[in-house]
């Protein structure tokens, strides 16, 4: 599977984030991982948040100084994650990752190109890109079902 959308604003990639929580809700999913890629700024953050929203109140802000935030409803527990300052298993390890990776919940991980060889086989793989420098907002986003 492999699904491609073109956004001009952060609530427009919100709401590719809503959409996909939703098609996952109605697939019968409460578990994935999902490996956000991009650089600084791109958006994973507002993707991520709109991801949360399908879920009812979860108010995503960045986890950068905290690595993980965790958000709980009665519909779904959502884990984001930043690793951007993770380097090795050893720092991976250190904040226990394999136990989040066990809980029944959706796992979005910003800078996961950090973490690459330590994420599960099967997931989702969200890739967000800059289109062109005329239109500064305009975001390619491609989300793959991988099973690598
Ligand atoms: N089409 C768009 N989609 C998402 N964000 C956009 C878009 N156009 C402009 N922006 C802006 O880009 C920024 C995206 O911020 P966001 O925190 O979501 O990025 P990020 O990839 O999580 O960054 P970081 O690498 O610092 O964690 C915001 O300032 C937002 O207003
Ligand atoms: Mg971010």
């Amino acid at each position: 599977m492999q699904q491609t959308f073109i956004t001009h604003a952060p609530t427009e990639t919100e709401q590719v984030g809503r959409a996909f929580a939703c098609e996952l809700r109605a697939s019968g999913k409460d578990t994935a991982l999902i490996a956000l890629r991009g650089g600084l700024g791109v958006g994973k953050t507002a993707f991520t948040r709109g991801f949360a929203s399908a879920f009812g109140r979860m108010h995503v802000k960045s986890p950068t100084y905290t690595i993980v935030n965790e958000y709980r409803t009665d519909e779904a527990t959502v884990f984001h994650f930043d690793m951007y300052r993770i380097e090795d298993e050893e720092d991976l390890l250190g904040i226990g990752f394999d136990d989040y990776l066990r809980e029944r919940a959706f796992c979005l991980v910003e800078w996961s190109e950090n973490v690459e060889p330590w994420l599960p086989r099967e997931r989702y793989t969200v890739t967000i890109e800059r289109l062109g420098t005329d239109s500064p907002d305009a975001r390619r986003i491609t989300i793959r079902e991988e099973n690598v």
